[in-house]
């Protein structure tokens, strides 16, 4: 667990170490050498079954029950508080539910771990609003990224192996900010950012990927880009994308997953959940 946060780093006024922001920093651990031995023989990377979780007497997650296989690359769409982000709280951690099975691979029980023990597992998770360190740049976040078992100065001032710089490298090729690695990450467009915090859960080599919104704010091209992003990496990793951008949805999902009140509306292609009557009437409109 890093100390106290280093005051000097949070020059983003809007950097509040309470909220999203440090556990997503926090959540970002080694994924890769941990959840290289994930147990995934039956071919499901993520099991839901009969997920529950109230607030106050009101069900967020209703009997949810869901699997994403090993290398998809899965949509969900549905409503606004049809509980697509308590899903991913409830995966990663942060919310516990009142009843169900959620387990990463068939062994590891995801109800029984912390939120940190999670993330190093091989689960990442990006959130709707970038939380890059602004005041760095941008290979220096992705350093820090890569190690989070030390303070953030601990962590700039260690030497990276070899390794460590390909990977860097690497991911700065595929998330195509190659050419800005020095520049603070507080100078790149939204879209870039998105990019940037998308290359920190790369560099743990998560083996599955949540994006809650990840189009959201960003121009048609870089939209685009996400799309050609996303579809590169499935199948090396597996992706569950919240988005309500059906176009981006079309561009990218082959198993798109409709939720709404808390439950699985309907499950399939894009054209045969876009066909469903039930979904037209509680989501797309006539
Ligand atoms: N911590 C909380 N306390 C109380 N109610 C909550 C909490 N988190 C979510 N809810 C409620 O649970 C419901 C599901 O919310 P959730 O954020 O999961 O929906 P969503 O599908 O992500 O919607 P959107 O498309 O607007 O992002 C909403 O009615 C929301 O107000
Ligand atoms: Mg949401």
């Amino acid at each position: 667990m890093r100390a106290a946060p280093v005051p000097e780093l949070m020059l983003d006024p809007s950097y509040d170490p309470n909220t999203d922001a440090s556990s997503s920093r926090e959540a970002i651990g080694l994924g890769s050498a941990a959840s290289a031995g994930l147990d995934v023989r039956h071919g499901t990377i993520l099991t839901l079954e009969d997920i529950s979780v109230s607030f106050d007497g009101f069900k967020a997650l209703n009997n949810l029950t869901l699997y994403i296989g090993v290398g998809e690359l899965r949509c969900i769409i549905g409503p606004n508080g049809a509980g697509k982000t308590t899903m991913m709280d409830v995966i990663t951690g942060k919310t516990r539910p009142d009843q169900g099975k959620a387990f990463f691979g068939e062994t590891l029980d995801l109800t029984r771990m912390s939120e940190v023990d999670i993330a190093q597992s091989g689960i990442g998770r990006k959130f709707q609003k970038p939380t890059v360190f602004e005041a760095l740049s941008v290979f220096e976040n992705l350093e820090l990224a890569l190690k989070t078992d030390k303070s953030v100065w601990a962590s700039l001032r260690a030497k990276l192996s070899g390794q460590q710089r390909d990977r860097i490298d690497a991911v700065l090729n595929t998330i195509r900010l190659q050419s800005s690695r020095n520049r603070p990450a507080g100078l790149l467009s939204h879209g870039q950012k998105q990019f940037l915090e998308i290359g920190m859960l790369l560099v743990q080599e998560p083996q599955l990927l949540l994006l809650d919104e990840p189009v959201a704010g960003m121009t048609d091209a870089e939209t685009e880009f996400t799309a050609e992003l996303f579809k590169s990496l499935a199948r090396q990793h597996s992706l569950m994308v919240v988005e309500h951008d059906m176009g981006f949805v079309g561009a990218i999902a082959d198993h798109v997953t409709v939720l709404h009140q808390g439950s699985v509306l309907a499950e399939g292609s894009l054209a045969q959940v876009q066909a469903d009557e039930r979904v037209i009437e509680v989501y797309l409109g006539r």
